[in-house]
């Protein structure tokens, strides 16, 4: 199938864990584009402690911006009908919503829309508290990865609850297809079989290990929960998102 969207990727280089290269990224948007993924986000990591002030922020986010040009100029030439979108993965800290107002981390596109993350082993009252503080301040949490949390994966009901105060969820694609046994495997079950996932991204950070692949998911999803549901996750959940960013 062609036309997924890609809403968590680490494919922009040298500013994160991710690619480490401008040629491991152009691998990366090949080996995207092939499996039919016609827009990516790229949301490089946000680690608020890994900043001594706000002067480096600011030289970290221009950086992004320069390099994110680049990876614009370069798929409009090699890849006329695949678009290009920035946000961050931003790892929860005490004030991420005054970060996020404060333009220090970006959201997904200049939407109101926010990729969170959170350390695995995080209580859920931190997680439901960092909810409802971005929720009221107006953000759309989306939480990162939602199967690597041990305080969900223990308690997959605990997803219903969050969504009820306004987060949507994510899983990976990899996890999708490779994580088969144990409690993780049971979890994943659960919340597809209840329709809690709201978007599977690939969440890739190289072109060899957790690379940019979507349809092995898709697949996956489709056999299991039917065509219309996989739909939503890989295309018109992460298409609607996307379509409400006002561009710069
Ligand atoms: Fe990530």
């Amino acid at each position: 199938m062609v036309g997924f969207l890609d809403l968590h990727s680490h494919m922009l280089p040298s500013v994160d864990d991710g690619a480490k290269d401008i040629e491991e990224m152009k691998k990366m948007m090949e080996l995207a584009y092939n499996d039919g993924i016609r827009a990516i986000c790229f949301t490089p990591h946000f680690k608020l402690y890994e900043f001594e002030d706000e002067e480096q922020i600011e030289r970290y986010n221009a950086h992004i911006n320069r390099i994110f040009n680049d990876a614009c100029n370069y798929a409009s030439a090699e890849y006329e009908d695949m678009s290009l979108f920035l946000g961050s993965e931003i790892m929860c800290h005490s004030d991420v919503a005054e970060s996020i107002s404060e333009n220090f981390c970006k959201n997904i596109a200049n939407t109101s829309y926010v990729l969170i993350e959170f350390h695995f082993k995080a209580s859920f009252y931190d997680i439901k508290n960092t909810v409802t503080k971005l929720s009221r301040k107006g953000f759309i949490p989306i939480i990162a990865h939602a199967e690597r949390y041990s305080e969900l994966v223990k308690k997959p009901a605990r997803v219903t609850e969050l969504k009820e105060l306004g987060a949507l969820i994510q899983i990976n694609a990899r996890s999708v297809t490779n994580i088969r046994f144990g409690r993780v495997a049971r979890f994943i079950k659960k919340v597809f079989k209840k329709m809690l996932v709201d978007i599977i991204a690939t969440d890739a950070h190289d072109s060899s290990h957790r690379t940019p692949i979507l349809s092995e998911a898709f697949e996956k999803i489709s056999a299991k929960y039917g065509e219309g549901y996989a739909k939503k996750l890989f295309v018109e959940n992460p298409n609607s998102i996307l379509n409400k960013c006002s561009k710069e």
